[in-house]
């Protein structure tokens, strides 16, 4: 189902209930299977952005805490982890997947009030895809010989992970997942705008029975990333986040036995050519920059449309744009939730002064916005030129810069010219064109005729300052595997 598309309980126009949502009012770290008080003592609150109140209170790590964690991983690789059968550990993880299903309600609700996205999204999209994740990789953890045939293959123990607020359980469940299939244990930071969800998860672990130890959870800001990144008894490093961030992740692990993946930055093109059915090409537009307020890495924020449609596909964007419903993530209707934070708020709304600023033509749609909260329209640049900034720099928000083409090869030229290769999508009748146009792009995934669909059994990852690595599917496996 296209993310934008009208989903049966739509229909009922209330606002998701939040009765029956259990948040603390303060949340410890998760350590050796207990949830334990940060060593340093001091907290920070989790916003909900689409009111900006808060909503519980997060504990922040000192280094004391992350080196605890981290003993606690290793204890538990060396003693408990590395000599559970691989059935075994395919156990816990279906146990866990099948826990987040029975808490599935609860966990759409906490991700859409934590982080601001549509419930629909949350419903629909984010949760499905974390209990799939466990459920694909619980299934990998006993065949992983088949996975690696006439290979040696070994754990590679502690895996430090770092991940964002733009998808805060499912980016957990990419990264815990096929970790523990494949024998490692686990230290696990989430963001600091978005750590409800993933310390619900510690409780579904804790429940699940998971040995003490083999997942720990430790909140905070980049400092405590930082301290994962840098703490010798960490064996892999798997970050989701900016571009800067990996970049320095990288610099600080060179010479170290430590194996990385990097998940970074986007700047995707999303071409539609005239032969495309255009109404359809029109959804799939709206679905690639609108889709979580265009919190995605791999959104289509670089629309390219063949010249000679330019105006009829233009007309219908914005009138699509006039129908999207930007306002209260729990309400079954919305399109556009909340933005994540106020700091990103500012961030998206300097790059649109800077995109008026540059010369483009701004329209933004949609009507009245909340009073309180953290909101941006959905907006949309022409006359963009392929130099400029917002044509060339993520800028994570509801903000597309529209180009034209005219051939082929010219599409292929402007759409690699950027530091950056996570995604693209084409649209097009002509299946021949799709495959010249996928062999010649440096972006990690190319959607054709869709956009921004995920699946566990498919590889995610990017060329260029996209980052390195596959999360997903067997490459997932590679990734936290010494294959020889
Ligand atoms: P960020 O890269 O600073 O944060 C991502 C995660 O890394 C968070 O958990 C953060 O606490 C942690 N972190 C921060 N500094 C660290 C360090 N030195 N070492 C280890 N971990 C560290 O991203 P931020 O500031 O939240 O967003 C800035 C921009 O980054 C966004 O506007 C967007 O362009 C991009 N971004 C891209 C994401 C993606 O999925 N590719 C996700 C989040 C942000």
């Amino acid at each position: 189902m296209n993310n934008f598309q009208t989903s049966p309980w739509q229909l009922d126009a209330a606002p998701e209930s939040t009765d029956h949502i259990k948040i603390k009012d303060a949340y410890g770290l998760f350590i050796n299977g207990e949830f334990v008080p940060s060593s340093g003592g001091e907290t920070f609150d989790s916003i909900n952005p689409a009111t900006e109140q808060r909503l519980t209170t997060i504990t922040e790590s000192t280094v004391d805490d992350v080196d605890k964690a981290v003993i606690a991983a290793s204890n538990a690789y060396k003693k408990v982890w590395s000599k559970t059968s691989p059935a075994a550990r395919g156990k816990y993880l279906f146990r866990i997947a099948r826990l987040i299903q029975e808490r599935s309600k609860e966990l759409a609700v906490v991700e859409t009030i934590d982080g601001g996205k549509p419930i629909r999204e949350s419903r629909d999209v984010d949760i499905p895809l974390v209990a799939a994740h466990f459920f694909y990789y619980a299934g990998w953890a006993d065949k992983l010989s088949y996975a690696f045939p006439n290979r040696s293959i070994q754990p590679l123990g502690v895996a430090g992970q770092v991940i964002p607020w733009n998808f805060p359980l499912l980016m957990a469940a990419w990264k815990i997942a096929p970790a523990l299939a494949c024998g490692n244990t686990v230290v696990l930071k989430p963001a600091e705008t978005t750590s409800v969800s993933a310390m619900i998860l510690a409780e579904i672990i804790q429940q699940s029975e998971l040995p003490p130890g083999v997942v720990n959870i430790v909140t905070g800001h980049g400092a405590v990333g930082e301290a994962i990144v840098n703490h010798p008894g960490v064996d892999k490093i798997a970050f989701t986040g900016s571009t800067v961030v990996g970049k320095e992740i990288r610099t600080s692990i060179a010479g170290s036995k430590k194996r990385c993946t990097l998940e970074l930055g986007g700047k995707a093109a999303n071409i539609v050519f005239a032969d495309a059915p255009i109404d359809q090409a029109v959804e799939g537009i709206v679905n690639g920059i609108y889709f979580n307020q265009g919190h995605v890495c791999c959104a289509g924020s670089r629309l390219f449309v063949q010249e000679s449609i330019r105006e009829e596909v233009l007309k219908k964007l914005k009138h699509r744009m006039g129908t999207l419903r930007v306002g209260d993530p729990l309400d079954k209707n919305t399109d556009i939730g909340a933005i994540n934070s106020k700091r990103q708020l500012d961030r998206i709304e300097s790059w649109i002064e800077l995109g008026r600023e540059e010369g483009a033509e701004l329209y933004q749609a949609g009507g009245e916005l909340p009073d309180r909260g953290y909101w941006c329209r959905p907006s949309v640049f022409t006359e963009v030129a392929q130099s400029s900034r917002i044509a060339q720099e993520e800028i994570f928000g509801p903000v597309l810069a529209v180009q034209t083409f005219r051939t082929v090869a010219e599409v292929i030229k402007k759409a690699n010219n950027t530091p950056y290769g996570l995604s693209a999508g084409i649209w097009t009748d002509k299946g021949s064109k799709i495959f010249n146009m996928t062999a010649q792009m440096r972006a990690g995934v190319v959607w054709a005729n869709s956009y921004n669909q995920f699946d566990p059994v498919s590889p995610f990852g990017g060329y260029k300052e996209s980052g390195f690595g596959r999360e997903g599917g067997l490459h997932g496996l590679a990734a936290y595997l010494d294959v020889s």
